[in-house]
């Protein structure tokens, strides 16, 4: 039987782990971060001083992703890394290396019932041919809110004005950029995420009635 894929694409901090996570448990379906493979190479080339203007330095380093990690490192989720991840991600190289563990991992894992894929290119370049593809979509400053408050949560210091201006200019690098810009997939539901959850989690039910 083939593998179930729902994805889920959109800009910064705009929900898409939390409906995952939504998705996961409720149709049983394995999450796979996306964002977390472009924000491990971004630690590892700050880690390593890397340059990263040079494409060069940064493809010696891409083999160090490795594998899909599932642990969820603090270390990797702070704005610095953030930035850095978007920076990479221009590299058509770094794609290329990303996608290929993606589809790798979901090929050799075939005793999963299927899986919910998240990032910015999901549904539109890695898997086209998705069962179910979702575009979450949120103000920006609505997402600001929250990413502040998930930050000053977690310990770490945060000005909600820098947030802003961060989660826009990494939505203009993510929307702008030639390869495999942030858009909204051909076929896909747009859900509006700008409410309370519960409302969210109705657009989806209604979304997934036939799933
Ligand atoms: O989703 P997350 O904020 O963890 O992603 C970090 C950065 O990695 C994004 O700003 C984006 O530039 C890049 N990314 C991407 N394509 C994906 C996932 C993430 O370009 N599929």
């Amino acid at each position: 039987m083939k593998h179930k894929i729902v994805t889920i694409d959109g800009p910064a901090a705009s929900g898409k782990e939390k409906i995952s996570k939504y998705i996961s448990k409720k149709w049983q379906l394995k999450h796979l971060d996306s964002g977390i493979l472009y924000r491990r190479l971004g630690y590892i080339l700050l880690k390593d001083k890397v340059e990263i203007d040079k494409i060069e330095e940064v493809k010696k380093k891409i083999k160090k992703i490795k594998s899909i990690p599932y642990r969820k490192s603090k270390k990797i989720r702070t704005q610095q890394i953030a930035k850095i991840a978007s920076k990479i991600a221009i590299y058509n190289c770094v794609r290329e290396f990303i996608n290929k563990l993606q589809y790798d991992f979901v090929k050799e894992n075939k005793y999963y019932k299927g899986f919910v894929i998240d990032g910015r290119d999901i549904g539109s370049v890695v898997f086209k041919k998705a069962n179910l593809k979702l575009y979450i979509d949120v103000n920006p400053k609505i997402r600001a809110k929250r990413r502040y408050k998930q930050l000053i949560d977690s310990g770490e210091k945060s000005i909600y004005r820098k947030i802003l201006r961060d989660i826009e200019l990494r939505d203009n690098k993510d929307k702008l950029r030639k390869n495999s810009p942030l858009v909204v997939p051909k076929n896909a539901f747009i859900v509006n995420n700008n409410g309370e959850f519960k409302d969210t989690i109705k657009q989806i039910n209604n979304i997934f009635k036939d799933f």
